[in-house]
């Protein structure tokens, strides 16, 4: 199943870890990063082994964990307390390329085989656009594969922040150039090495107007789901990514006229002409409720 809203949670706050079962939220991200201070980590760590061990088996929400960054030592803690309570999945967050990846694969390989977890139970989902260098690297994807990859998602504030930057939206609310180009490489870096595509959090989580005008809109560009940071945001994205019942009735339409024809490349439905693209798509739309609902 890809979720199609995942929710953040510090993994120190006992009251929002209360809020997980219920929050309607396809995942949650149980974070050991920058949600909780230097100081609070360790405690952090034995709160989410407590939280994991109470819910094992068949999880929903799916339960993830954002560990540290991998050039801390503090990721090889969080993996080593977390990992045998079998986490549905590890956000990497300031991912440098797919060398990353292949990093934490092998810690998860050992760490899933020491605690006698099916192999590549674990999945990953790594932040790609956290710093300048990662970001401009975004091609290195392409063809890129790790079974366990689920999907890429991206983030502005840690780049922001990594060039100095005051602000990354204009005054009407879009994103400026540099947040634009990081979102649509990581956009075309997720398709291009076959996973999906997780768009950025909306900041501003009490305008769930604008949420769900962002999400459609993202939806549309191709992305498969979004960040949350509040419970409020829940419903919006999962409603926003959906396609709707008419969507995906097209689409079946439009996958059984080529099926009924398989030598031609055009078909006509209702007095419209339908090509090869417009078959992916289709396809792409059924599979993506399917992946929803697995
Ligand atoms: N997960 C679970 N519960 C949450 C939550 C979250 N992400 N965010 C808020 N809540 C809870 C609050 O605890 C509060 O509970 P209560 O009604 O029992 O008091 C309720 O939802 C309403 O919260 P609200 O008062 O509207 O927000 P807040 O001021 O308490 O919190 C944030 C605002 C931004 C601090 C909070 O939403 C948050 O911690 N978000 C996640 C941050 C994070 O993990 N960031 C890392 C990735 S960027
Ligand atoms: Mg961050």
């Amino acid at each position: 199943m890809i979720p199609r809203s995942w929710l953040f949670i510090p993994a120190d706050s006992e009251k929002k870890l209360g809020k997980a079962d219920a929050s309607g939220a396809d995942a949650v991200i149980l974070d050991l990063e920058d949600a909780v201070a230097p100081a609070r980590k360790p405690v952090a760590r034995d709160m989410l082994r407590e939280f994991l061990d109470a819910r094992a088996g068949d999880r929903s929400p799916q339960l993830w964990v954002r560990i540290n960054p991998l050039d801390t030592p503090m990721a090889l803690k969080d993996l080593a307390a977390v990992i045998p309570f079998r986490p549905d999945g590890v956000m990497l967050p300031k991912a440098e390329g797919p060398e990353d990846l292949i990093q934490l694969n092998s810690y998860l390989d050992a760490l899933e085989t020491a605690a006698d977890i099916e192999l590549g139970a674990v999945q990953i989902l790594p932040l790609v656009t956290e710093t300048p260098g990662a970001t401009l690297r975004l091609a290195d994807y392409t063809d890129f594969s790790l079974p366990r990859l689920s999907g890429l998602t991206w983030g502005a504030e840690d780049l922001s922040s990594a060039v100095g930057a005051t602000g990354n939206k204009d005054d009407a609310g879009a994103w400026h150039f540099t947040y634009q180009m990081a979102r649509s490489q990581a956009l075309l870096a997720a398709h291009a090495a076959g996973v999906h595509a997780i768009d950025t959090l909306y900041a501003d989580f009490r305008d769930s107007k604008g949420l769900a005008l962002d999400s459609r809109q993202s939806r549309a560009e191709g992305f498969s789901g979004r960040l949350a940071i509040h419970p409020a945001q829940v419903d919006v994205i999962n409603e926003s990514y959906l396609p709707s019942a008419e969507e995906v009735e097209m689409a079946r339409k439009i996958i059984a006229a080529f099926e009924a024809e398989p030598d031609v490349g055009t078909v006509g439905i209702d007095g419209k002409m339908y090509d090869i693209p417009h078959l992916k798509q289709a396809r792409h739309t059924v599979g993506l409720v399917e992946a929803y609902s697995e």
